[in-house]
């Protein structure tokens, strides 16, 4: 990775083509995650990947379940964020709207899209042990954003996504995870095509309303 401007370049993609990567480049990218930090060097993560025909598999195990699915981790109800969450949840909705159109995540492009795993040709599954603390959650997303801005530097796009791990049990079956492993997230990785779900620009919460200083 060389460029400070990675952090801004990257962005969510949720339409790919099915343009392959080299497996040289796929390692380079996950030795790039592995210098993340994590407690005491523990390097809690493993990570599994799915592509050609198991990319398959787990597409339409996913459409055959058609059901809502649960993560191995609990996820937020709506209603459970804090204000400042649910503010800039409703400015996201915006910024897809005005890529999108008025029908946002309804649009049938990004339905089409999103039940179909975006059509990414590489699922990047990040696992961790069961007995692992809820520490481990901050190495993992270290691992993770690590990964992203690795592929970004490449030109590669990525989406950590909910709606890719929403059925572990298709993806453990399918990737041999064992059972002592939780899926933790689950990236889209491919290069992207020109979609209109790909022209969103997500924008964030002034620096104000977060940072707390004293002197
Ligand atoms: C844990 C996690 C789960 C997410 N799940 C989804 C998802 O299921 N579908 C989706 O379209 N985007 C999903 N996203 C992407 C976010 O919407 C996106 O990161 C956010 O809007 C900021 O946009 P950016 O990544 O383009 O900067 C998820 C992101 C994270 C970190």
């Amino acid at each position: 990775m060389e460029n400070s401007n990675l952090i801004y370049q990257r962005k969510s993609i949720r339409s790919f083509s099915d343009r392959r990567i080299s497996t040289i480049t796929i390692e380079e990218i996950i030795q790039d995650a592995q210098r993340a930090p994590s407690w005491q060097n523990s390097q809690p993560w493993e990570v599994y990947i799915a592509s050609g025909e198991n990319v398959k598999k787990i597409r339409s195990g996913f459409k055959i379940t058609n059901e809502a699915g649960k993560t191995d981790l609990t996820t937020p109800h709506r209603t459970s964020r804090s204000e400042l969450s649910m503010n800039n949840i409703k400015e996201w909705s915006k910024s897809v709207e005005e890529a999108v159109g008025v029908e946002g995540t309804d649009d049938p492009e990004w339905v089409d899209a999103r039940n179909n795993l975006f059509y990414a040709p590489y699922l990047v599954y990040l696992t961790t042990s069961k007995k692992a603390s809820e520490f481990t959650i901050y190495d993992m997303g270290a691992f993770g954003q690590t990964l992203m801005l690795s592929a970004a530097s490449h030109g590669i796009g990525t989406i950590p996504a909910y709606a890719l791990s929403n059925h572990p049990e298709i993806i453990k079956k399918e990737l041999s995870i064992p059972q002592d492993q939780e899926i933790v997230v689950g990236i889209a990785m491919g290069y992207a095509n020109n979609s209109k779900i790909n022209n969103i620009s997500t924008k964030r919460a002034s620096v104000k309303k977060i940072l707390h200083m004293k002197e």
